[in-house]
C-alpha cells in the first residue's frame, strides 16, 4: 500500500471516530449507533443512499438488508464487486420508524458526507433515490426523471460524474423499476473506464 493510501485510510478512520460521537441533530438520541459507511477507501465509485434502516442501525454497516443484497447482486452482474466501492448514506443515523429524513437532519449531516467524498476522491458518485440525488445535484428534479443520466458536478473540492439511480428499495417494490435500475447500473462500468469528468461552466 502506498503512503497516500495509508494516509487516506487513517484520515477516514479519524473521521469515523469523530462521526460516531456526533450530536449535531436529535437522531443521536434514538440511534443505536452511527452508520458511517463502509467499503474501499480508494474507490472510484461511491454510492450514497438515504438513511440506515433497522438492520443497518443494529450492525453499524450500510445496506446490509434486502436493498443491500439487491444492490450487491446488481453490481456483481456488471462485474463490480462490493469490495471495490464505498457506500455511504445521506444521513448517518436511523430515523425512528424509518421515516423520511428531515431537511435539518440532512443539513446537519451534510459535512460528514462531503468530507467522505473529499477524502475518497471518487470519479463517480451514484446517488440512490431522491434524498441523495436532490442533495448532491442541487436540483429539485426527482429520480423518476433524472435516473440514468450522469451529470458532471463539483462536490466540494471534487469534480465527479453524478449518476442518479433509483433506490434499490423502490426496485424491490416494482419490477419495472428493478429493470430500470439494472439498465442504469450497466452504465457504470463504461463511465468508470472512460475519460475523467470535466466541468466546463466554472
Ligand atoms: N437504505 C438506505 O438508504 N441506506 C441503507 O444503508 C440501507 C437501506
Amino acid at each position: 500500500m502506498s503512503a497516500d493510501q495509508t494516509r487516506r485510510r487513517e484520515a477516514l478512520a479519524d473521521l469515523f471516530r469523530e462521526a460516531r460521537e456526533c450530536t449535531l441533530c436529535s437522531l443521536c438520541d434514538s440511534r443505536t449507533q452511527v452508520v458511517f459507511g463502509a467499503g474501499n477507501a480508494d474507490a472510484d465509485l461511491m454510492f450514497v443512499g438515504e438513511a440506515p434502516g433497522a438492520a443497518e442501525d443494529r450492525q453499524g454497516l450500510p445496506f446490509v438488508g434486502r436493498s443491500g443484497s439487491l444492490l450487491t447482486q446488481m453490481l456483481s452482474g456488471v462485474g463490480i464487486s462490493r469490495e471495490d466501492v464505498f457506500i455511504a448514506n445521506t444521513i448517518k443515523c436511523r430515523p425512528p420508524d424509518n421515516r423520511n429524513p428531515k431537511p435539518e437532519e440532512i443539513e446537519s449531516c451534510r459535512p460528514w458526507l462531503f468530507e467522505q467524498i473529499r477524502l475518497i476522491e471518487p470519479k463517480v458518485v451514484a446517488t440512490l433515490g431522491n434524498f441523495s440525488t436532490k442533495l448532491l445535484s442541487g436540483e429539485a428534479t426527482g429520480i423518476t426523471k433524472f435516473h440514468g443520466r450522469p451529470i458532471v458536478k463539483r462536490l466540494g473540492s471534487r469534480v465527479v460524474f453524478l449518476m442518479p439511480l433509483f433506490h434499490p428499495a423502490a426496485a424491490l417494490r416494482a419490477t419495472g423499476t428493478k429493470e430500470l435500475l439494472a439498465d442504469d447500473i450497466a452504465k457504470l462500468p463504461p463511465l468508470l473506464s472512460g475519460p475523467a469528468p470535466v466541468l466546463h461552466d466554472e
